[in-house]
């Protein structure tokens, strides 16, 4: 696992840079993305290179790593309301090519066939990740098995606590989500983990001891072959 330690305004443009070089390589690439506020940046670095004619996301298929159980996608904090106003909606992707895990058995991202989905499109070249301040990926929360495909979770209190921030009232929270395990992260091909800021820097550190468990969901990327970890000053302080 390699770790670059940049300026937020960096990380950004290096991350959007591997994704444009990717496109330029293989325009029909499967991207994994992420929400929450670490990935906004990279988000808006694509909008601007796609505006200025760099870089087309056509035929490009994307899937989301998870998402809010009892949110409609027009809700304001739902996942799929995310990715529309901070990427979907300003670049030329297909939206029929987007997919976000739903656990309507109607939907065609019901979560049991999520993770065959990824496979007939042939896997996720390219995955951008969060952390949360516990060590959880996508919602994959502290005591997830290494072994799991896409489920159903339910949110830890430091989650919904950490993720209130979004809403009017704690209450508000989700307190169950749809997310891609830990397996459908590990077999996609190259992943990129954003960690900035000083709330992280403890999780940073915890991801830097090298300890694989499962109370700490991220340590499993230690076992990952392509993995950098996008680091700010200030989530690298206690390191
Ligand atoms: C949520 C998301 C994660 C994300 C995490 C961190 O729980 N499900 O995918 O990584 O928040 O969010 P932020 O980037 O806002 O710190």
């Amino acid at each position: 696992m390699e770790i670059r330690i940049l300026s937020l305004s960096e990380i950004n443009l290096a991350i959007k840079e591997e994704i444009a070089s990717l496109l330029r390589r293989k325009p029909n690439a499967v991207l994994g993305l992420a929400t929450g506020s670490s990935p906004i940046g990279v988000y808006d670095e694509l909008v601007k290179a796609h505006k200025a004619g760099d870089i087309s996301f056509n035929e490009v298929t994307s899937f989301n790593l998870d998402e809010y159980i009892g949110l409609n996608s027009d809700h304001p904090q739902s996942y799929r309301y995310f990715m529309n106003s901070h990427l979907f909606d300003h670049i030329d992707i297909l939206k029929s090519r987007t997919h976000i895990p739903s656990m309507d058995k109607n939907s065609e991202d019901y979560y049991e066939t999520y993770d065959n989905k990824i496979k007939d499109h042939g896997g996720i070249d390219f995955q951008i990740l969060g952390i949360g301040s516990n060590g959880h990926i996508a919602f994959n929360e502290p005591g997830t098995s290494f072994d799991s495909l896409t489920h159903i979770v339910d949110l830890k209190e430091s989650t919904i606590k950490d993720n209130s921030r979004f809403f009017n009232d704690v209450n508000e929270v989700p307190t169950k989500a749809v997310s891609m395990g830990l397996k459908s992260i590990m077999n996609t091909k190259r992943i990129v983990i954003i960690i900035t800021g000083k709330n992280k820097a403890n999780a940073l550190k915890r991801l830097m001891s090298k300890e694989i468990t499962t109370d700490f969901p991220a340590s499993i990327l230690h076992r990952h072959p392509k993995v950098t970890i996008y680091a700010d000053q200030e989530a690298a302080s206690l390191l």
